[in-house]
């Protein structure tokens, strides 16, 4: 496994190169962001928003690719120029997903098909392209974005649970193969995020809030409060975990509260 420099902060990526999926926007800009605040050597943002992507200033740490995740000559195309250009691959965050509305009889079987490809075929094709090249360097580190999601079944939202709940059994398997070639592989599960997935119309803070007066933490996280975790398990300070299951959700899967009893949002 990886050993910690003595010279630098356990907590430091100084010296390493990242691919992030997902990160035009949303949590994914953020990792990167937070990436690059802790000395990163190169971050690649990949995302299918062209557009999006275009509005981030690259340069020497930081560079943009589009990337449609689900897309397997896609993934062999930015692992080969990321590798030209930076030499290796040190970490992947497989963060890109898409989120559908609709109940088990009124979903269709297109966006059922789109939720798969995308949240889980494309953590899996992320794996596939870039694990070779990290066994041969004997290191690496792997992050799929899941989410409270992936622990809990919800109303309407059954199909996005459901790949999130694939994504922590692809990690889980991926971290017992890989854990003995020195890669670790671990799942980061965001409860809600103030992001454009869950916040469309870009309600503020008050009211995004109300909506979760049932978790204990009784309020939305920024996107910056989930990435800081991406920094953790991606860097040598986390040189033991593999195969966690980093839950950044202000407590919405500790429990349920049981309504009558003290210490609960009723009766705090
Ligand atoms: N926002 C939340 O409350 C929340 C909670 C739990 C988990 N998550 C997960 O966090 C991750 C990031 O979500 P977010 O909240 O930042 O949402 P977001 O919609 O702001 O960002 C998702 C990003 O993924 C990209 N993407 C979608 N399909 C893609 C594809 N085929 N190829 C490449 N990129 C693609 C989008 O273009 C977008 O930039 C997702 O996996 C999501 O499921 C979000």
């Amino acid at each position: 496994m990886e050993a910690t420099q003595e010279t630098k902060t356990p907590f430091s990526l100084a010296g390493k190169v990242a691919i992030v999926t997902g990160a035009a926007r949303g949590i994914g800009r953020a990792i990167a962001e937070a990436f690059v605040e802790a000395d990163v050597s190169h971050v690649v943002c990949a995302d299918v928003l062209a557009d999006a992507l275009a509005e981030i200033e690259e340069g020497e740490q930081i560079s943009t690719s589009v990337l449609d995740v689900a897309d397997e000559a896609g993934w062999q195309s930015l692992v080969k120029a990321t590798i030209e250009a930076h030499g290796k691959i040190d970490i992947l965050i497989n963060n890109a997903g898409v989120l559908t509305f609709g109940g088990i009889e009124s979903t269709e079987l297109a966006d059922f098909q789109h939720v798969m490809n995308v949240n889980v075929q494309g953590v899996f094709l992320g794996m596939r392209t870039v694990v070779p090249h990290m066994k041969a360097n004997r290191r690496g580190v792997i992050i799929n974005t899941s989410s409270s999601s992936g622990f809990l079944g919800t109303n309407f939202v059954g199909v996005y649970s459901a790949s999130k709940f694939a994504v922590r059994g692809l990690t889980r398997s991926a971290a017992m193969e890989l854990g003995l070639h020195g890669i670790r592989v671990n799942s980061i599960h965001p409860g809600g995020v103030d992001t454009l997935m869950t916040n469309p119309l870009g309600e503020d803070f008050g009211a995004l809030d109300r909506k979760m007066s049932w978790t204990p933490m009784q309020r939305y996280s920024r996107p910056m409060e989930v990435a800081r975790g991406f920094v953790y398990l991606a860097s040598d300070a986390a040189s033991y975990c593999n195969g966690a299951e980093l839950q950044i959700d202000g407590g919405m899967t500790a429990g349920v509260y049981f309504p009558g009893l003290p210490g609960s949002p009723e009766n705090p």
